[in-house]
């Protein structure tokens, strides 16, 4: 096994900020032929990554690290704000450098939501690239390939009616061999009028449950400890045989009556692997129901956290954005989760500056967080998307300077809330799933407990993939400092 990546692991729950390349594969010498991938954007990014890498290593591609040997590099790309097409700009000018310098016979294909979001105009646009493929079309890519190898651009940005890569296994690109993505929905239906996603990603789909099942039992038997089920609104999973959820009602009654939908999925998970951590993401909270807390609470495995975005704390904005749900309705769901799991971790996003949003909207957003104290969040300034509904019907009016000023309060406020939340685990013991060394230290671990909070401490003699007890003694906003005190039940 070689060792061939560095991991530039930016990562986070939920909307990612991911910058990846990499990993070790095995045999990559036996290729005839090397492809170098760079992710940016969500977890689903990364996951459909590895299934490029899958399908590529199947079409006799090796992986590399090094852009200056590379036949063919890939950038799988975020559309989400214009700062995430701004970086994927810029990476594609450094493969123009590393092309005209170093490596002349070198092929650029971009994948992802940039790619399915400008189509042809990114050929046009960028002469860099030779070769465009939408989140949907990666199983075309050997003949997308052969197409460039032929001379010409290729593209293919068409969007399907079926969950697509549910048959392939996936290469793990960034694995720590314990912890895995894995895709259970395609898509989104939701419609929120800030939101390119639906473009990007077309219809929502659901994936087979035997196919999610046995993917879950793979990573078991190769070593996997935790998974992540992975969609753009996981709550919203329902799998009648197949095809869009909005046909759902064209569905059979056979169908109808034999529908799964994510908390029997959730639970359908569970059972088969009962010593695996489970974790989800993303709920929408118009989408979560009460089965799949219910179902959380039940099964010890399932693990105590949502992510539960929110976006605004005004009720005047949160229709604007076609969020279906009021600040009343939020704040019950929430007490709700917290009356049946008392100890479960909320997290969320904000975004501020949105179309029409005031100060009062803003201080509405504050009021909302002061109420909820979260226990991490991912915050932003709203970035029109072309294309969306707010693009085209409402008006990008707070100023550039607002928008940041609010958001920086928003980042403050938080801040208060999660050292409060982290404080409250100092001097009690938590059972940690040890995923990698610390960063700032090569004698420490780290990994996660249930809540998602990030826990670090003396390695001593335990190793990667171990659950061990962790006396929490001291704690930052974001991390918890520890001292293991032995094996926890699970390991
Ligand atoms: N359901 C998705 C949401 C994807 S977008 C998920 O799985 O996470 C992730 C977050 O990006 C959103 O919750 C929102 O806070 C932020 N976002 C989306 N569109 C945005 C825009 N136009 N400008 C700024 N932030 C945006
Ligand atoms: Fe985007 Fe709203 Fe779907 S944020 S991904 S349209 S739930």
């Amino acid at each position: 096994m070689k060792s061939i990546f560095k991991i530039h692991d930016e990562r986070r729950q939920g909307e990612a900020l991911v910058k990846e390349k990499t990993k070790s594969v095995e045999n990559s010498a036996n290729f005839d032929r090397k492809f170098y991938i760079e992710s940016y954007g969500c977890a689903m990014n990364f996951n459909d990554s590895e299934i490029v890498a899958s399908i590529m290593a199947k079409e006799g591609f090796g992986l590399t690290d090094k852009l200056e040997e590379a036949d063919l590099v890939f950038v799988n790309t975020c559309a989400i704000r214009e700062k995430a097409e701004d970086t994927v700009r810029k990476r594609l000018e450094k493969y123009n450098a590393v092309k005209r310098e170093k490596n002349p016979s070198m092929k650029v294909g971009v994948l992802g939501c940039m790619a399915e979001r400008l189509k042809t105009k990114l050929l046009e646009e960028e002469h860099i690239v030779d070769l465009v493929a939408g989140p949907d079309a990666y199983k075309d890519l050997p003949n997308l390939v052969r197409e460039i190898d032929d001379g010409r651009d290729a593209i293919n940005v068409i969007l399907s009616k079926d969950e697509t890569y549910g048959d392939i296994s996936p290469v793990r690109l960034q694995s720590n061999g314990v912890t895995a993505f894995v895709s259970i929905t395609r898509g989104c239906d939701n419609m929120c009028t800030f939101c390119v996603v639906p473009f990007t990603r077309g219809r929502e789909r659901s994936r087979a449950p035997e196919s999610i099942v046995r993917e879950v039992n793979d990573l078991a038997a190769k070593g996997y400890k935790e998974i992540t089920l992975l969609g753009q609104n996981v709550d919203s999973y329902l799998w009648y045989g197949g095809g869009l959820k909005k046909d759902f009602k064209k569905a059979t009654a056979e169908q109808k009556a034999n529908a799964v939908n994510f908390a029997d999925l959730l639970e359908m998970v569970a059972i088969a692997q009962p010593k695996m951590r489970i974790r989800f993401s993303t709920s929408n909270p118009q989408d979560m129901t009460m089965d799949v807390v219910d179902t959380m609470a039940k099964h010890e495995n399932i693990c105590k956290y949502i992510h539960l975005p929110v976006q605004s704390g005004s009720n005047k904005i949160l229709k604007a954005m076609n969020r279906q749900h009021t600040r009343e309705e939020y704040f019950e769901l929430i007490d709700n989760i917290r009356k049946r799991i008392p100890d479960c971790a909320i997290s969320f996003d904000m975004m501020t500056g949105f179309s029409g949003e005031t100060e009062e909207d803003h201080e509405q957003t504050l009021d909302l967080m002061r109420r909820v104290k979260y226990d991490f969040g991912y915050m932003f300034a709203y970035s029109e998307r072309p294309g969306t509904q707010a693009a085209r019907k409402m008006k990008d009016d707070v100023p550039e300077k607002v928008k940041k000023r609010r958001l920086s309060e928003v980042i403050e406020l938080q801040q208060k809330y999660s050292k409060y939340n982290t404080e409250k685990y100092v001097g009690k013991t938590v059972e940690v799933l040890i995923e990698k060394e610390s960063k700032k230290s090569d004698q420490e671990w780290s990994g996660r407990n249930t809540q998602n909070a990030m826990v670090v401490f003396p390695k001593e003699n335990y190793k990667v993939g171990d659950f061990v007890n962790v006396e929490i003694l001291d704690c930052t906003t974001a991390t918890l400092i520890g001292k293991a005190v032995g094996y926890s039940k699970n390991n």
